[in-house]
Order: structure tokens, then C-alpha cells, then sequence
């Protein structure tokens, strides 16, 4: 049998546990490294396996990259290849962020439509759209995508917007614009943590960027985007699951190097449900202490600073437990709300109607076999397999494996019955 996640029911948790550095970040920030030449480093990195294929596409393209104890080193002078091959790209598609690199280092780039995936069939045409306005040409042949600029440095100044805030095409555009003369503004771009983190680098990197009202960047190239040295910013989304966890099964958890201003819906939503919440000096550091009777609240989805939709699968598990109905709608992707099949199996009371499901709070759930179907499903499932009377297996574990980086100990530590076999 393949490998699988096994949890049974676990009491209270209690303890403290640290962040690795955001997946999300990650991935934007390695790519980013295509633009300089020399060796950077990246700390606190996840050895998760989206982070692992990152890896795999670097080297690909002619890197050398080591990763050990968490520090990624990245020499790029290496890098000899403008493509990213079609077997690379099928498999994570955030291999997409490497288009606007590529395009900046050699003016032109190589790259095949990434897949979709279980959430949503994932189009890419808000970064084409941004790139066709900069200047890019590109034709599409097949999967395949040619793409070239007339001049890698004449980058004109141009005013995208984006009919979406969406995180990809915001970030991709962004490391293209940064290697250049010219400047670029982004309207209505995303603002995620992970958005920010990636304009800091880019700022060390040598470009001068700025965030004007309402939602829009400024990005003014850079000539030559020297290597760095960085850490990657605390995953919230680690974050929220960890703490999602000590909503459902109760005791007293401190997180300690969470950002609670990378989250501060997420912690008035456990507010709201009666959760004693509290924060470090300087906001770092997040303690839940958790009632013993949370109130059911409702959530609606939405680009940050809303409530980010990685947290509503886990989130759906909470109010499956809490005292009351509450209305959990996602409004980002088309969907992702096929863990809500396999939380009924456990017992959870869930009605559906598209991507808005009614939650009314049960007393327990009991052990099943469920399929985790993308990363977040996955722990939305182990979460309620914590709750759940009996045993819980799950399969799908490449679909944790991709989001997290060994969570399965760090929850353990804290007290809950979780192994991965
Ligand atoms: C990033 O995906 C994250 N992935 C996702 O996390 C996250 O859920 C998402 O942002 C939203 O916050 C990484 O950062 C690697 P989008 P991304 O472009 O960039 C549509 C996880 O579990 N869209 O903001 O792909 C799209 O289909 C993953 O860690 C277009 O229509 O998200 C979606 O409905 C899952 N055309 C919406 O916009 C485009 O060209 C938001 O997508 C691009 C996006």
C-alpha cells in the first residue's frame, strides 16, 4: 500500500513549536534567484517537496543548488538553458514563476502550460496578458509557450492591470520587471506576505520598488540584480493549521516565530469563536488557548489581507466541531471543496451548494479511510482524524508532503497520535 497518514483520536495539545519559512515564498523567492549571477543564499527553507521539484527545475536549467539543515544555497553563474521542460513543469505549477526570470536573464524563455490541478483548472492569462503589455511576444505552440523580448533591457514603461489580484501573475511579472531600464506598474496587484516578501529580495537584489495606494506596485529595473542572502519569511499557512489543530482538540499551544500581522483575520475568526489569543512583542509569536466550547462563525474567502483560502479546508474542520451552523463560502478557486466528501464520511454534518458549504457542529466524527486530494485537504483530513473517535486513514500523502515539511512531528510533539507510514 502506498504511503499513508494514520492518526487517532489525541487529547489536548500543549507546547510551543517554530515555523519553517513559507512554501509560498519560497518557490517565488528561488525562482528570483535566475535573475542575478553569483551564489545566494535562502534560510529556513522547508524541505517540503514543492520546494524539493523547485530544486529539481534549477539544476535543470544549469544551477547548482544545495540545501542542508534548511539553508538553500543557490550558485546561478551556472545557468545555461532559457527552457524549462515540459516533465518539469507538469509537476509543480509554480515552475511558471520561472517564466519572467528567464525572460529578463536571456530575453527570451521556454516554458509548456503548467497543469491544473484538483482545485481548479489554474489558466495562466493574466501573466500573459502582463507580459504581452511589457513588450513580450509570445506564440503558442501546442502546450508549449515561445516567449521574447525585441531588447532583455527595453523594458518600456508600462502600466499593467490586473483583473485579478492574482499572487503567480503579480510575482512573475514583478521579477521581470525588475531586471531592466524601465518602469512598471501593477495595478490591483497581490498583496500576500508572500507577495511583500518577494519585493524585499528583489529590492536587495538591487531594484527600487514601491507600493502606492490602491493595490499597486511600482517596480523600477535594475541594470545588474546582485545575489542575496535571506530568510524566508514564517509560513502562515503552517501557522493556521497548527493552530486549527489546538481549536479542535483543545489545550494551550504557542507558535513562536508566527507574524500575527500575516494573519490577522485568521486570529479574529479564533476570537470569535472563543479562543484566548494572544501575541508576542513586535507581533511575533502567537499563543491560542483554546475554549473548551468554540462558537461556530462563518468565512468567505478572499485575496489577502481577507481570509486566505489555503486555510479553508482546515478551517471547515474546526466549525465540523464547533457549537453551531456556520457558512464557509470559497470565492478564489473553482474546486476546492472535495475534502467536505470525505469529512462526511467522518461523520461531519456538511451541506454543499457550489463552493458554499453549510456546517452544522457535531460532538465527534469518527475514524475512516479518506483520499486527500490537494495540500490543504490534506489537513483538513489529518485535523478531523486528531478529533475522530477510533483510527483515521488517509492516503494522498504526496499531497502533504508537497505543502509541508515533516508537520506530522511537530503536531506529535505537542501530543497528537499522527504517523506517516
Ligand atoms: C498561489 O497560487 C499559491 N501558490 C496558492 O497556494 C494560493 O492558494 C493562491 O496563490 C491564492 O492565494 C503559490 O504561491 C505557489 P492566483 P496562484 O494566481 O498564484 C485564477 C497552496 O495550497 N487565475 O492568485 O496560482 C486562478 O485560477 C497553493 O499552497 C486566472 O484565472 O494563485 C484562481 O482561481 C494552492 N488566471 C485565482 O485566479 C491567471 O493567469 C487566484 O489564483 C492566474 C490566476
Amino acid at each position: 500500500m502506498s504511503e499513508h497518514i494514520v492518526t487517532q483520536q489525541s487529547g489536548a495539545l500543549r507546547g510551543e513549536v517554530s515555523l519553517y519559512g513559507a512554501k509560498n515564498s519560497t518557490l517565488a523567492l528561488m525562482a528570483s534567484l535566475i535573475l542575478t549571477q553569483g551564489i545566494s543564499t535562502l534560510r529556513n527553507v522547508p524541505a517540503s517537496s514543492d520546494v524539493l521539484q523547485m530544486i529539481a527545475l534549477l539544476k535543470d536549467l544549469g544551477a547548482q543548488v544545495h540545501l542542508v539543515h534548511h539553508v538553500l544555497t543557490v550558485d546561478t553563474r551556472t545557468i545555461n538553458s532559457y527552457q524549462v521542460r515540459p516533465e518539469i513543469m507538469k509537476k509543480m505549477r509554480a515552475s511558471i514563476l520561472a517564466m519572467g526570470p528567464l525572460l529578463a536573464r536571456f530575453g527570451k524563455a521556454r516554458v509548456a502550460f503548467p497543469g491544473g490541478c484538483m482545485i481548479g483548472t489554474r489558466p495562466i492569462d493574466f501573466h500573459l496578458k502582463g507580459f504581452r503589455a511589457m513588450g513580450v511576444q509570445i506564440e503558442e505552440k501546442g502546450s508549449f509557450l515561445e516567449a521574447h523580448t525585441s531588447d532583455v533591457y527595453a523594458v518600456e514603461n508600462s502600466r499593467i492591470i490586473l483583473e485579478y489580484p492574482s499572487v503567480g501573475a503579480t510575482e512573475n511579472l514583478m521579477m521581470f520587471a525588475a531586471h531592466g531600464s524601465g518602469t512598471t506598474t501593477i495595478v490591483n496587484a497581490a498583496l500576500e506576505p508572500e507577495v511583500l516578501d518577494l519585493i524585499e529580495v528583489l529590492e536587495a537584489m538591487g531594484a527600487r520598488i514601491s507600493l502606492e495606494p490602491v493595490a499597486t506596485i511600482k517596480i523600477e529595473g535594475a541594470q545588474v540584480l546582485e545575489p542575496i542572502d535571506r530568510e524566508v519569511i514564517p509560513d502562515r499557512l503552517e501557522a493556521g493549521t497548527i493552530m486549527l489543530a489546538t481549536s479542535i482538540l483543545g489545550g494551550e499551544v504557542t507558535v513562536t516565530n508566527a507574524r500575527s500581522r500575516d494573519m490577522e483575520l485568521f486570529l479574529s475568526k479564533l476570537r470569535e469563536m472563543g479562543h484566548g489569543i494572544s501575541v508576542g512583542d513586535g507581533g511575533v509569536g502567537v499563543t491560542i488557548l483554546a475554549s473548551p466550547a468554540p462558537r461556530s462563525v462563518n468565512v468567505k474567502t478572499y485575496p489577502y489581507p481577507g481570509f486566505p483560502t489555503d486555510l479553508q479546508a482546515p478551517m471547515i474542520t474546526a466549525q465540523a466541531l464547533a457549537n453551531g451552523v456556520s457558512v464557509i463560502e470559497e470565492t478564489v478557486f473553482e474546486n476546492r471543496m472535495m475534502h467536505v466528501k470525505e469529512l462526511q464520511k467522518m461523520g461531519a454534518q456538511i451541506s454543499l451548494e457550489g463552493s458554499k458549504a453549510t456546517i452544522r457542529g457535531v460532538d465527534v466524527l469518527h475514524g475512516a479511510d479518506v483520499v486527500a486530494t490537494d495540500i490543504r485537504a490534506s489537513s483538513a483530513l489529518v485535523l478531523a482524524g486528531l478529533a475522530a473517535e477510533d483510527t483515521t486513514t488517509i492516503t494522498g500523502v504526496h499531497h502533504w508532503r508537497r505543502g509541508y515539511d515533516k508537520l506530522e512531528d511537530k503536531l506529535a510533539s505537542l501530543g497528537a497520535k499522527i504517523k506517516v507510514r
